[in-house]
């Protein structure tokens, strides 16, 4: 049985072949073929933090697979009055086939793991959302820009810049990765990921100048400056990214026809500018659509291995 709790813990083969069927599925989805691999199986989804396309693509695509899905909010369940993580796993892990998991601390989900007798998916903590990259790779092979990437991440050294560097250090790939100084990406992690990235000859920089980063990548993409759990630096934080915007300005410096992509939500005028938003719109929706085929992908994937 396998858990997904960061993509470190994946080949790069596993990665492709999570994506594949991610896609195979949505072709067939396309043509009405719904194939019920995961009926009778139910998902619990335990929220601590706020989401849309989270939640609507895990609870959508398990029912499209023939299963069910709970939502349980940290405000309904009584690991939000302090059941313990360890107790909480054994419990719904007795009933329910698969745990996605949304949380702040990476330690919480790798103690429910531990104690969970079925396949844990790390929906976002504070230090990783996996998930996404799934999702964003999917789009990129999707709108055929998945070969000899250069990608640019520019604004805050969070969750989702910690997973693409881990995407990139497993796929082979350039990451330039632009951030404030105070905000840049976890020391440890990082150290982890160049020792990746020697195995699979990703190139993998950090620097503090947007247009540095940006200059003549095909690949440009950014998150908000504040994430969840942040919100009371929120004033500071739009002080110090200022110049951390991918506007017209910044686009231009990168390749011609550059793909943008975004996670979403997006905060228009801070990290992205309304006008590149929208002329990317199409790729940017797409990639949040593809939420619910990669990880019908993963779960799919996921079920297959513990019968394996
Ligand atoms: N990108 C993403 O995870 O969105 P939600 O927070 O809406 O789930
Ligand atoms: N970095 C953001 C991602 C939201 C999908 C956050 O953690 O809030």
């Amino acid at each position: 049985m396998r858990h997904f709790l960061t993509l470190k813990d994946f080949t790069k083969e596993e990665i492709l072949e999570i994506v594949d069927i991610g896609l195979e599925i949505k072709r067939n989805l396309k043509k009405k073929i719904y194939k019920k691999e995961l009926e009778n199986q139910t998902l619990a989804m335990i929220f601590e933090k706020s989401s849309t396309r989270t939640r609507v693509s895990f609870e959508t695509g398990m029912f499209q697979l023939g299963g069910h899905a709970l939502f349980l909010s940290n405000r309904d369940i009584h690991l939000g009055r302090g059941e313990p993580i360890k107790d909480t796993a054994r419990v719904i892990s007795s009933m329910c086939d698969m745990v996605m998991i949304r949380t702040f601390e990476q330690s919480m989900i790798e103690e429910f793991a531990r104690y969970s007798k079925v396949p844990v998916i790390n929906g976002l903590t504070d230090s990783y959302h996996p998930v996404q990259l799934l999702a964003d790779y999917m789009t990129l092979v999707e709108y055929e820009a998945h070969e000899n990437i250069v990608c640019a991440y520019i604004g805050d050294g969070n969750n989702m810049t910690h997973s693409w560097m881990i995407l990139a250090a497993k796929l082979g790939f350039e990451l330039r990765i632009a951030t404030p100084k105070g905000y840049e990406v976890d020391e440890a992690i990082l150290q982890e990921v160049l020792l990746l990235a020697k195995e699979s000859g990703a190139t993998i920089k950090t620097m503090n100048d947007p247009n540095e980063a940006a200059k003549g990548a095909n690949v440009i993409t950014t998150d908000t400056w504040t994430s969840m759990g942040q919100e009371e630096e929120k004033e500071q934080r739009i002080k110090t990214f200022k110049g951390y915007i991918v506007d017209e300005k910044l686009m231009l410096l990168a390749a011609q026809e550059a793909k943008f992509l975004h996670c979403l939500p997006a905060y228009r005028g801070l990290e992205v500018s309304e006008g590149v938003l929208e002329r990317h719109s199409e790729i940017v929706f797409n990639e949040a659509q593809n939420r619910l085929h990669a990880q019908k992908g993963l779960m799919v994937w996921l079920d297959r291995k513990r019968g394996a």
